[in-house]
């Protein structure tokens, strides 16, 4: 049996043991390891064949189809293919888009979700599965990375707002697929980058596109990472949704582990949308703060001196 997407606390994870599971976010991918599921961060080991394969929808739709072609692609000529979807990720159109397409198809609908399985026989749904996909000259990204289709107009805006003189050991936390990253690795003083990033296929693409050798890549939860030294810099365009909803916490995360990794005379420089709420948290970790610049939409947030546990001042 073969599981595409399913986080540590689904169903799934607890049912079937033996199955072979794909994850590609750490922080979920390690708690799935540490209760002794067989998980890898993407398909390359799970190359079946397998009987089974369901797809814990994601709310990606590239994503989505990306993992149908590969578990079609996996499974015995006899193998049952299934889908368990929320209605609001989408689930009922690749119901619509497939059952015609899978032999003895069967539905279960249930509160905000439904379930479909069938065979996919010869028919190995080898259209579903994405072109290489590029998001600017030199970049390519991947189904479900953030901002998969495009440079971030926040990136843009903290890329420009960077000093010309910024320089020594730096980390971009939430490191995506690597553009903010390339702009930051422009300044010639920066000697080390960590690009720290909890989705594998976001890094897998990042490693495809910042080949400078500064630059060192970590599959990790940022807000859990530990720098090999304190740093000079933070240069950051933290997450602000968990699922579907905004969370300023997650950003808030962020900035902790911004306090936390620096040394005492280093700096964070972040964007946001202009709506969230950070000022607070920057003025507790930080000894001062200011807002530089305001572009449409979002702010660019400028942090020096962090309070940290070494000089006793952090709350
Ligand atoms: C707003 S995007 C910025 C991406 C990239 N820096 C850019 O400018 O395009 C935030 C990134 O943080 C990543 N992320 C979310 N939670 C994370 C976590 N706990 N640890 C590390 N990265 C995380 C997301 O996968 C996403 O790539």
């Amino acid at each position: 049996m073969l599981v595409l997407g399913a986080g540590a606390g689904h169903p799934l994870c607890a049912a079937y043991s033996a199955a072979r599971y794909v994850q590609p976010q750490q922080p979920d991918h390690d708690r799935m390891a540490a209760a002794g599921l067989r998980v890898g961060p993407d398909l390359t080991d799970a190359t079946g064949p397998f009987d089974l394969a369901v797809i814990a929808l994601p709310r990606a739709r590239a994503l989505g189809h990306a993992w149908a072609a590969a578990a079609a692609a996996r499974l015995t000529p006899d193998g049952v293919f299934a889908v368990d979807g929320a209605k609001t990720d989408g689930v009922d159109s690749l119901f619509r888009a497939l059952r015609g397409r899978l032999q003895c198809a069967a539905s279960l609908t249930k509160a905000h979700g439904r379930l479909f399985a069938g065979r996919v026989g010869n028919d190995r749904l080898a259209d579903m599965a994405p072109d290489e996909m590029q998001a600017a000259p030199g970049f390519r990204t991947a189904p479900g990375v953030f901002s998969a289709d495009g440079i971030d107009p926040g990136s843009v805006a903290l890329a420009a707002a960077l000093p010309p003189d910024l320089a020594g050991a730096v980390a971009d936390l939430g490191a995506g697929w690597g553009w903010l990253s390339a702009q930051i690795l422009a300044h010639d003083r920066v000697t080390a980058l960590h690009m720290v990033e909890a989705d594998h296929a976001a890094l897998q693409a990042a490693r495809a596109n910042v080949t400078d050798a500064r630059a060192v890549l970590h599959w990790s939860d940022a807000t859990a990472w530990q720098a090999p030294a304190p740093l000079d810099a933070v240069v950051m365009n933290p997450p602000f949704h968990t699922g579907r909803a905004a969370d300023p916490a997650l950003g808030r995360s962020f900035i902790g582990a911004a306090a936390r990794v620096l040394g005492p005379r280093g700096a964070l420089w972040l964007v946001a949308n202009r709506h969230l709420p950070y000022e607070a948290t920057l003025e507790s970790l930080f000894a001062e703060w200011r807002m530089v610049d305001t572009p449409p939409g979002f702010k660019i947030l400028h942090a020096t001196r962090p309070r940290t546990a070494r000089n006793g001042a952090r709350p």
